[in-house]
């Protein structure tokens, strides 16, 4: 579905940026703009800028930019239509009528989750059915311990041994192959193309969201079988990184703090045992995605991961993740146990909660970890866990966080605090150091246009490529170059621009300028990626920001640009030379490649 202009212009009328992007970002206001840190790079020093007058954001350190929509569509990882959907909501704006389907392949959100809908109450259904489900109660009740109250509480289901039943279930219902097979509610057989049960045999845990839609489906094997679990893939209503299992019932209990778990049966256990603010990533790791939604309910995270190494690893990269977003983060450790689920059951709710208090901070963490490879009355042990220990200190952006950790790192190995300092130090100048060389050499490579995926032909033809940018930013600033090509007072006309993506903007920016509903870059969203907005953006910054825009300015691109065709026009009886040129630069390549391997 595309939204009318009309319906994206009142959209942005009635989005107040400033206040959108200050929910993501601290800005401070410098003259006509404000001025924050990137949400996209990381920086120390502030170069993201947005401008409520002209309803931009612009970043001069990685050139993000564009306008509240895409600001939306990179934070909240969004295409164009669901940003726009949502910024609409937030501002109160009632959907056009088709536009509130989202639609893909023709197959609304609504409509696929009316079908999750119907799907839990077979599941659920069958599960409570003396016969089909008994398997399936057996699993829950006997070996996971959990009440019929739990069950009917979290939806619990079963899907049935056969590839048909919920299948012919739902064609009762009046859907169709094609939309079962879009909820990935079904597979579609290679032979015949039509649908079959996805999920089969299998305990049925139905993932609901803070809105209370049923979103997918993970469904667990009875024995030992694999794999084990079964997730929905990602469908258009439904994307994984995006959700937390239980979300929808701990949402209300997260105002001190939430649970972090791995799995399903971990935090039905612990809602079971009280803990109602327990909850699961969808069987992948968590994503910054996740951390941003954990930061809108609450301060505090215990990550509650499995005992094992995989568990502890993957632990050490969410307290990193969840870090990012400042929250307070702790890891629970469980001992004799290897989950949370199993530590309930083994030792009860009162000593996990017991086990939840003494939750270690991420230093506190790490630091035992390192601790407990080493012998630190050994020498050579002694030093290794120095370094490993200053190296964690160093991460720490606060100077007084810094000093509690090496006060207790100093009387833990007993080296004093003042040598820990100063060996603190040395790393925090070499890692700076490291990453102002990263930067220096991004950003030549980025003034080199070397590996620009937004134009690619950019490296190729530098002089086309700057004159273009020129003009494209003059035009997308100024009508009156715009009613001058439109009217042929000016030389140029699409066939001029050299490289792909510029003719594309060229040709928005004119169609744009023609319509009647005015010009707006805003409304490019709608036909160019968040990235290429940033780049489109970028032109404009940069001849705002020059003295000289004049009509003379304009007139030396376009003449730039007429040169260029002819002296390339002069060259087109070179093409053999260079197609043997381009061979013999593959070749290399490829003998290069042959090499390292
Ligand atoms: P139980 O054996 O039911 O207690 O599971 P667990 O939660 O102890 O299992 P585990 O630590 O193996 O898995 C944690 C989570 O990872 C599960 O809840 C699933 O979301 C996911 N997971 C586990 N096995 C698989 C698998 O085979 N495929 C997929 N896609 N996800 C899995
Ligand atoms: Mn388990």
């Amino acid at each position: 579905m595309r939204f009318t202009d009309h319906f994206i212009q009142e959209v942005l009328d009635r989005t107040d940026i400033e206040e959108l992007i200050g929910r993501y970002v601290t800005l401070k206001r410098s003259g006509a703009n404000l001025w924050g840190r990137c949400p996209f790079h990381s920086e120390k020093t502030p170069s993201f800028s947005v401008s409520p007058a002209k309803r931009m954001f612009f970043c001069f350190g990685c050139h993000a930019g564009g306008s509240a929509i895409t600001f939306v569509q990179k934070m909240e990882n969004l295409d164009f239509p669901d940003a726009v959907e949502l910024l609409a909501t937030r501002a109160g704006i009632p959907l056009p009528q088709e536009s509130a389907q989202g639609e893909s392949g023709g197959i609304s959100r609504r409509r696929i989750f009316e079908m999750n809908l119907e799907a839990a109450r077979f599941f659920r259904s069958c599960l409570f059915d003396r016969e089909l489900g008994r398997d399936g109660m057996q699993y829950f009740r006997t070996k996971r311990r959990l009440s019929d109250a739990t069950i009917k509480h979290f939806g619990l289901g079963f899907a049935p041994n056969s590839f048909g039943a919920l299948t012919d279930h739902m064609h009762k219902l009046g859907y169709t192959d094609e939309e079962l097979i879009a909820a990935c509610l079904c597979g579609k057989s290679q032979k015949t193309g039509r649908a079959y049960d996805y999920f089969r045999n299998r305990v049925m845990f139905p993932i609901i969201d803070t809105s209370g839609n049923v979103v997918a489906f993970g469904g667990r094997v009875l024995d030992d079988s694999k794999p084990k679990y079964l997730n929905s893939s990602d469908t258009p209503a439904f994307k994984k990184s995006r959700h937390l299992f239980a979300l929808n019932f701990a949402k209300n209990y997260a105002s001190e703090k939430m649970i972090l778990c791995e799995g399903y049966m971990d935090v039905i256990a612990l809602h079971q045992a009280g803990f109602e603010n327990a909850v699961a990533t969808l069987g992948t790791a968590i994503t910054p995605d996740h951390a941003r939604i954990f930061s809108k309910y609450t301060q505090r995270v215990i990550i509650s991961y499995d005992s094992d190494e995989a568990g502890q690893n993957a632990a050490n990269k969410a307290m990193r993740i969840l870090g990012e977003v400042g929250m307070d983060v702790r890891v629970l450790k469980l001992a004799n146990a290897k989950d949370p689920d199993e530590y309930i059951q083994k030792f009860g709710a009162d000593r996990l909660r017991l086990a939840l208090e003494e939750s270690k901070t991420g230093f506190e963490h790490k630091a035992e970890r390192i601790l407990s490879k080493y012998d630190v009355s050994i020498g050579t042990d002694r030093i290794k866990a120095s370094n490993e220990l200053c190296a964690i200190i160093a991460e720490y952006s606060s100077p007084i966080e810094r000093e509690v950790y090496m006060d207790a790192a100093s009387k833990r190995i007993g080296i004093p605090v003042d040598v820990l300092r100063n060996s603190i130090e040395q790393i925090q100048r070499r890692r700076h150091k490291v990453a102002r060389e990263k930067e220096s050499r991004e950003a030549q490579a980025s003034l080199k246009n070397y590996g620009d995926r937004i134009n690619p032909e950019a490296s190729k033809n530098p002089r086309a490529t700057t004159a273009e940018e020129a003009i494209l930013g003059l035009l997308l600033i100024f009508e009156e170059y715009r009613n001058a090509v439109e009217r042929g007072e000016v030389p140029l006309c699409r066939e001029d621009f050299v490289t792909e993506f510029h003719r594309r903007v060229f040709d928005a920016v004119m169609s744009m300028h023609a319509r009647e509903t005015g010009f707006s870059p805003e409304l490019l969203g709608a036909d160019f990626s968040p990235d290429e907005m940033g780049r489109i953006q970028k032109m404009v910054v940069a001849r705002q920001q020059l003295q000289q825009n004049g009509p003379a300015v304009f007139r030396s691109a376009v003449e730039v640009l007429q040169d260029v065709a002819k002296t390339s026009a002069a060259k087109e009886g070179d093409l053999n030379a260079q197609i043997a040129y381009l061979r013999e630069k593959q070749a290399k390549l490829h003998k290069g490649k042959a090499d390292k391997t």
